[in-house]
């Protein structure tokens, strides 16, 4: 079977030759499949198109104010073909029609990833499929060609749960880390700080709701790092906000909710803004994107399109639902692979970790 999912890879990159990109991309129809924390999503893309965006959120793990490993594969286990089915339904399209499937190979929680890409090896082997294993944070990043067009070269800051991350891509797949977080990543910082102030998980998204009442201005939060290099450090940012609401006690916190949360939401994305004007800066590039979970943050993408319209750049941030984890971002960056010949075998294997994009 792993010869015959090969051949089928084979056919394709000639296709490909043949055809030349723009039509081959036409061409193909990808299934995306992601497992990598605690959301079970597929989707189906077609024609360059998204069909369908599946995605199963589990509920299980706010009880425990952050996500348990265990419990996240399990969740990913009873869903995940319920999640596909419904995704090639909604694109009225079936795993015979599928030409490649896309599939998270890392970095996340090893368990869940495991549910994923053996769920995706065995398709890949009944229907015989080829597979393409598809990094989690670049995906974000190409999240972007969904609604935007493909340009290169461009910066990228990458916001997530775990990652804060400036990478110039000068062409497709060449990654250059410009910059990364000391400690906490942004999307943690929000998480974090979120529950100091007595916020429900998952608080990013909460604090963000808040500041949308509040003033920026009530309370001058340290924007740590922000005027030297392009390296990170938001766990500065969490000790302070510790130690004010302890300060201040929860009365007044609760009091003054909004107007911390938005003082809080200009730290962080007055330090995120001004890296990613230096990064443009030193790179000298016309292309900018925001990709990850937290540039669906209101205050972030706001400023980031007051620095694009000063400095003339052509800003790309995806709609919110391909901010957040999705699997529209899988299939996407698979077609990409597909396109410029990335196919894996089915020993594939999961990381965890990455110490590069
Ligand atoms: O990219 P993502 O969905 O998952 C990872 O790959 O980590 O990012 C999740 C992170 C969480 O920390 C969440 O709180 C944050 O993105 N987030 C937000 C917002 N929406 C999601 N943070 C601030 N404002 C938001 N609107
Ligand atoms: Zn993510």
């Amino acid at each position: 079977m792993i010869g015959k999912a090969s051949a089928i890879a084979e056919a394709f990159l000639f296709l490909g030759k043949k055809l030349g990109k723009t039509h081959y991309l036409a061409l193909m129809v990808i299934l995306g499949i992601e497992t990598s924390c605690d959301e079970t999503a597929a989707s189906v893309l077609s024609d360059g198109k998204i069909r369908s965006n599946i995605i199963a959120s589990q509920a299980v793990h706010e009880t425990f104010g952050g996500v348990v490993p265990e419990l996240a594969s399990r969740a990913h286990h009873k869903t995940i073909w319920q999640t596909v089915s419904q995704a090639l339904q909604e694109a009225e399209t079936t795993l015979k029609q599928i030409d490649a499937i896309a599939v998270t190979q890392g970095p996340g929680l090893m368990g869940s990833l495991l549910v994923g890409l053996s769920f995706a090896k065995g398709l890949a082997i009944s229907a015989g499929k080829p597979i393409i294993g598809v990094n989690h944070i670049d995906a974000h990043m190409y999240a972007n060609f969904i609604e935007h067009d493909e340009v290169y070269p461009f910066v990228a800051l990458i916001v997530s749960g775990g990652h804060t991350r400036l990478v110039h891509v000068e062409k497709i797949f060449s990654h250059v880390i410009l910059g990364d977080t000391r400690d906490d990543a942004a999307g943690e910082a929000f998480d974090k700080i979120g529950k100091i102030l007595g916020l429900p998980y998952p608080s990013g998204p909460q604090v963000d709701k808040r500041s949308q009442n509040g003033d920026a201005l009530f309370y001058d939060f340290p924007r740590s790092m922000i005027n030297k290099g392009l390296d990170f450090s938001f766990s500065g940012l969490k000790t302070s906000v510790l130690y004010y609401a302890k300060e201040m006690g929860e009365s007044y916190v609760q009091e003054n909710l909004d107007d911390i949360c938005a003082s809080v939401s200009a730290a962080i994305t007055d330090v995120l803004t001004a890296k990613v004007k230096r990064a443009v800066k030193q790179t000298g590039v016309k292309h900018v994107m925001l990709a990850g979970g937290v540039s669906a943050n209101s205050m972030l993408r706001r400023k980031m399109g007051e620095l694009a319209k000063r400095l003339h750049l052509n800003l790309m941030i995806p709609s919110v639902q391909y901010c957040t984890d999705n699997a529209a971002m899988i299939a996407k960056t698979g077609e990409l692979k597909a396109r410029e010949g990335f196919f894996d075998t089915l020993q594939i294997k999961p990381f965890a970790r990455i110490e590069a994009v």
